[in-house]
């Protein structure tokens, strides 16, 4: 279910550093398009990722695919009225169709052209449709991965647009300096980050800040990076018998600007003992995921006036306390073309 949706708070004349020199440019990785389930059977969506038009949609086997936007024949967007038919994506301009390896296939009248849609790697994870993408146009380095159990999907979610480059926004987690400062949350490391390949995993014990007794509700988060267009971040919760799934998913849609998706999934932390019994616990999962998900939008609502006016440093000035930062910013450089 979708909590809402924000319009951007951000002022152009607040683009951050206002100088394209500063700015990292799109990394590599597998950046969110869609959930899987906006993407239905004959389904056209458009989305943005790195300054072009990704056009999805799914055909009727339940397939997704995605396409660079515009026809070979004469230049139409198939975001602009598109259809699917069976398993061919259909242009809206003089219904040329193209078969799922992006041949065309069909006319209205007579013998199609040699003529081929270029198509986006895609792939379907925890009820996210994520799609791949290198500067160098290179195909994936490393397969999108799952970040909760297969059968975990969202159930809750969140999208908004921020003036500031993917790397900014992911970085917050390991920014542990401005937990207690923006968010008024005591933090204790239990597991420092560790990097391995595209993925950055870390753990922290989190809860309010005091005084007051709400300040013994401690959680422990496991915080996965996977590339720097997918967070999660996990939350058991031993008395409820259930584990949070949260997801932080930033897709770069132009320079120093990301659109940037919440969304929160439940599920029980033993399996449920009859299907009976697992029905009944799925409104109280969905509640869960809702609630969490408001508690996540409210703490990222602090962010967001910050990443809007900031820009980016470079070479940052760090100090004792911010080593997470300092690793991190070793652990990106592998997202960048080497210069
Ligand atoms: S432009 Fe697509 S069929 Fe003509
Ligand atoms: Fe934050």
């Amino acid at each position: 279910m979708a909590v809402g949706n924000d319009l951007p708070q951000a002022r152009d004349r607040h683009r951050p550093g206002g100088d394209p020199e500063r700015q990292p440019p799109y990394p590599s990785g597998w950046f969110f398009l869609a959930l899987a389930r906006e993407l239905t059977p004959g389904r056209v969506l458009t989305r943005r990722l790195a300054d072009e038009d990704v056009v999805l949609y799914r055909t009727a086997d339940g397939r997704p695919y995605a396409v660079r936007p515009y026809c070979p024949h004469l230049g139409a967007h198939f975001g602009a009225g598109g259809t699917v038919e069976g398993q061919n994506l259909v242009c809206p301009f003089h219904h040329f169709a193209f078969a799922p390896d992006g041949t065309c296939v069909s006319t209205p009248d007579g013998r199609p052209p040699r003529a081929h849609v270029e198509h986006h790697t895609i792939r379907e994870r925890n009820g996210f449709v994520f799609g791949w993408y290198a500067p160098d146009g290179k195909p994936p380095a490393w397969d999108a991965p799952e970040t909760a159990p297969p059968e975990v999907r969202a159930t809750a979610s969140w999208g908004t647009e921020i003036h500031a480059p993917a790397q900014e926004l992911a970085e917050n987690s390991l920014d542990y300096r401005h937990l207690p400062v923006v968010h008024q949350v005591t933090l204790k490391e239990l597991d420092p980050p560790q990097a391995e390949g595209p993925y950055l995993r870390t753990r922290l014990r989190l809860g309010p800040a005091g005084p007051g007794p709400l300040t013994r509700f401690q959680v422990d988060h496991s915080f996965l990076m996977a590339g720097l267009g997918c967070l999660r971040i996990e939350q058991p919760l031993p008395l409820l018998g259930v584990v949070v799934y949260l997801w932080a998913l930033h897709t770069p849609t132009a320079p120093a600007r990301t659109r940037l998706h919440l969304a929160a999934a439940c599920a029980d932390m033993r399996p449920a003992r009859t299907a009976a019994r697992s029905s009944l616990r799925r409104p109280l999962h969905r509640a869960l995921a809702r609630t969490m998900l408001r508690l996540a939008v409210g703490k990222v609502r602090d962010d967001i006036p910050i990443w809007n006016a900031k820009r980016h440093e470079p070479r940052p000035r760090l100090t004792v306390g911010d080593e997470a930062i300092g690793l991190y910013r070793h652990w990106v450089r592998q997202f960048y073309p080497t210069p």
